[in-house]
């Protein structure tokens, strides 16, 4: 019988490419989004591509009283629940400084509420998305795990405090196993073409930012800063296809369910490659085609020169390794931006 794997904010960009993964590897899952950073119609897309038909409700991790009433329903089904894959957050860096209180709310109390009603339903697994942004800034790269952890902005101190929750409550309870997948740059689409990001008004991150521009909805790019000590000035970081990130989750959910490891563990997901905003534009417009007008401006506060992962223990561990190139990430991410110049409203 295919296992339940509960996903919250599976609506989401990084959720519905999880979702396809998780269909193709073979589990159900069972989506909990209160869409308010996402739309119904992605998980329609999800439908079409995998030919299975998605569950979901709509609420919020912050409603324990309905997070146990599906848990019990889904034991009392026959189908309970598996593994938590959590997430569901608030994501912006700006906007987290502006509010910190929504911040910590839906991101470090939701987690609470749904540990809870995992505690109530007796469910001993989570897999946790976790953000590169959760180190703190240093020359020693790439980044491995054991790096030191010190965010500069309350989203990632909202990412710190869950990891460290979760590795008070494995120490807890001996039963529970938590991993904390610690993303780095996660950009493109599924080769599809049907889904993919689709930031509301002016992107905050590079890579939307880019095809925004390609497609003529934004003048030009504004490349924040030439003057960092790389190789071509500009920022440097590891960027990751989407794709490569979704199949980063099974592998992280087969390893939980299949040897039962008990405890807390964290992992970088990355290529382990650092590309520059220069390079990635250049290999951008080589793959679409497209001119990407941009300007050099001031440096952005709180950017650092460079971070890339060393993934070996997710390579090792999980046996998991990113397949994509950049120009993968390219040529799948214009296409979801040609395809839905209006993202699912397309
Ligand atoms: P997203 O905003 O596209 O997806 C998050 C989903 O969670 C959305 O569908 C939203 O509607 C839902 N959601 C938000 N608050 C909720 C709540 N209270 N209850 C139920 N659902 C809620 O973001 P994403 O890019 O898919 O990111 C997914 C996770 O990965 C987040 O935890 C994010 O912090 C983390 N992450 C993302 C990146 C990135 O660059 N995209 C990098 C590192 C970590
Ligand atoms: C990448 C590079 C910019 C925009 C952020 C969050 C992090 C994580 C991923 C969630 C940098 C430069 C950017 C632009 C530019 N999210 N840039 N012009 O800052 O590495 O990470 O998103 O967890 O928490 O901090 O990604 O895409 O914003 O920037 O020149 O318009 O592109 O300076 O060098 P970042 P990014």
């Amino acid at each position: 019988m295919r296992k339940t794997i509960f996903i919250t904010g599976g609506a989401g960009y990084i959720g519905v490419h999880t979702l396809v993964s998780l269909v193709e590897a073979g589990y159900k899952p069972l989506v909990l989004d209160n869409f308010s950073n996402s739309r119904p119609e992605a998980l329609v897309r999800v439908e079409e591509l995998t030919g299975h038909e998605i569950d979901f409700i709509e609420g919020d991790i912050r409603n324990t009283d309905l997070l146990v009433r599906l848990f019990v329903d889904q034991a009392m089904k026959g189908e309970p629940v598996s593994c938590v894959l959590h997430l569901a957050a608030l994501k912006a860096v700006g906007e987290s400084v502006a509010l910190p209180l929504s911040y910590y709310d839906v991101n470090v109390t939701g987690t609470l509420s749904l540990l809870e009603a995992m505690r109530h339903a007796e469910i001993k697994n989570m897999v946790f998305s976790s953000s590169a942004t959760v180190y703190c800034p240093g020359t020693d790269l790439p980044y491995t795990e054991h790096h030191v952890l010190g965010p500069s902005n309350p989203y990632g101190h909202s990412k710190a405090m869950v990891e460290r929750i979760l590795q008070d409550y494995c120490f807890a309870d001996q039963g529970f196993a938590a991993i904390a997948l610690r993303y780095f740059n996660p950009i493109g689409a599924h080769r599809s073409g049907r889904i993919g990001d689709h930031p509301q008004g002016v992107p905050n991150n590079l890579f939307p930012y880019i095809t925004r521009t390609a497609i003529g909805s934004l003048p030009s790019l504004p490349v924040f800063g030439a003057d960092y000590p790389t190789t071509d000035g500009t920022g440097v970081r590891d960027y990751i296809h989407v794709s490569d990130l979704a199949a980063g989750h099974v592998k992280a959910i087969d390893w939980l369910l299949d040897r039962g490891d008990r405890g807390f563990h964290s992992f970088n997901l990355g290529t382990g490659r650092g590309t520059s905003v220069l390079e990635l534009l250049k290999a951008f417009e080589l793959t679409s085609g497209m001119p990407v007008p941009y300007r050099i401006c001031d440096r952005r506060p709180g950017d650092v020169a460079a971070a890339w992962a060393d993934v070996s223990s997710a390579n090792r561990i999980l046996k998991w390794t990113a397949i994509y190139t950049i120009e993968d990430m390219c040529r799948d991410g214009w296409r979801w931006q040609r395809n839905n110049p209006n993202g699912y409203g397309s």
